[in-house]
């Protein structure tokens, strides 16, 4: 419903079957929380295209004060994208970008320095020849298509290294899984993998370790989640090498809806902050994680309490109510007899 206080925001996610984007759906619902007056609605695309169109399509419909878009795929999205816009709602692009530059505003980090930093990682480490093998993040999405940029633009202007291979994945580990197993076999083993995110990252890990490559092979990764097999603890246990910080974005993506909605005047891009992890860094990182992650729950908790106090006020005002109302009626009673 649409009423005079509510302000309403519809978020559209691409999927949420994975850590990263269940913690940015998280730290939305977090910041939310904290301004009763936000309504927000989170849609999940699950992966397809098609559904995340007709979602968006619905939040049109709906007359949401704020769209935010976190796209499977530029290309396909950017239409109904600009559907939003010409209805007039204000629509924050997140993560991953569509093509063009017909929306209010984007958030994320900058995908085409996330790739740098994983090349820089390499760079500072390798003195001797090395080849390496890349693995991308899926066909189509902007940050797949950045950190490549980014990454082989570095490396190759060091003649000492080369992008030998490049493996064509779609973001999960299993989609790498197979072919990166063949590659070890058929050809020379390569000293450093790259790949897009933690996941693969990962999944290139559990390949390398069944052929006993582990001590040959340094893995590098992207996301740095916190968490049990978040990038943080898999630089912690030495399974990958490094991993590039690459922030959720949630609450700010919420906090440059707030801005909207109170007509303040905002940036268009909005560029978010990437930081190598390695294992000179991960226990400071691991220890400001941890903080963070105790004053989140402390935040939580506190609004579980106020909710909990409100309940109770709510039905012991209303028992109070109907006293009076027996009270009233017993005098109105014993008046008339
Ligand atoms: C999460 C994810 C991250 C990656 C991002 C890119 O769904 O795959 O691992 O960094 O999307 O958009």
């Amino acid at each position: 419903q649409h009423s005079e206080e509510n302000y309403r925001i519809g978020f559209s996610q691409a999927m949420t079957t994975d850590n990263w984007r269940r913690e940015m759906n998280k730290s939305m619902q977090l910041e939310a929380s904290l301004h009763p007056e936000i309504v927000l609605e989170i849609k999940d695309a699950e992966n397809s295209v098609a559904q995340q169109v007709k979602q968006i399509e619905g939040f049109i419909k709906d007359d949401v004060d704020v769209l935010i878009v976190s796209p499977i795929q530029s290309n396909p999205i950017t239409t109904v994208i600009e559907k939003a816009m010409d209805a007039g709602i204000p629509t924050i692009v997140i993560d991953r970008k569509i093509d063009g530059s017909n929306f209010t505003a984007y958030i994320g980090a900058n995908n085409v320095e996330v790739g740098r930093n994983a090349a820089k990682y390499i760079i500072s480490h390798s003195g001797e020849p090395a080849e390496i093998i890349e693995i991308t993040g899926q066909e189509g999405s902007s940050p797949a298509h950045e950190r490549s940029e980014g990454f082989r633009k570095a490396i190759n202007q060091i003649p000492n290294l080369t992008i030998s291979h490049i493996i064509k994945g779609d973001w999960e580990k299993a989609s790498i899984k197979e072919e990166l197993s063949k590659l070890l076999d058929s050809t020379e083993i390569p000293k450093y993998i790259f790949a897009h995110n933690d996941r693969m990252a990962l999944g290139a890990w559990e390949v390398v370790k069944e052929k006993s490559l582990e001590d040959d092979i340094h893995i590098i990764g992207v996301d740095g989640l916190f968490g049990p097999n978040g990038g943080i603890q898999l630089v912690k246990d030495r399974i990958l090498s490094a991993t590039v910080l690459y922030p959720t974005g949630g609450m700010e993506a919420i906090k440059l809806a707030e801005e909207l909605m109170s007509h303040e005047s905002i940036e268009k891009n909005n560029i978010l902050k990437t930081v190598i992890i390695d294992s000179v860094n991960v226990g400071i990182m691991k220890n400001q994680f941890d903080k963070m992650n105790q004053q989140q729950n402390d935040i939580e908790h506190q609004q579980e309490v106020i909710d909990k106090q409100i309940n109770t006020y709510n039905s012991q005002s209303k028992l109070i109510q109907l006293m009076i109302f027996l009270l009233v009626l017993l005098l109105i009673l014993s008046v008339w007899s």
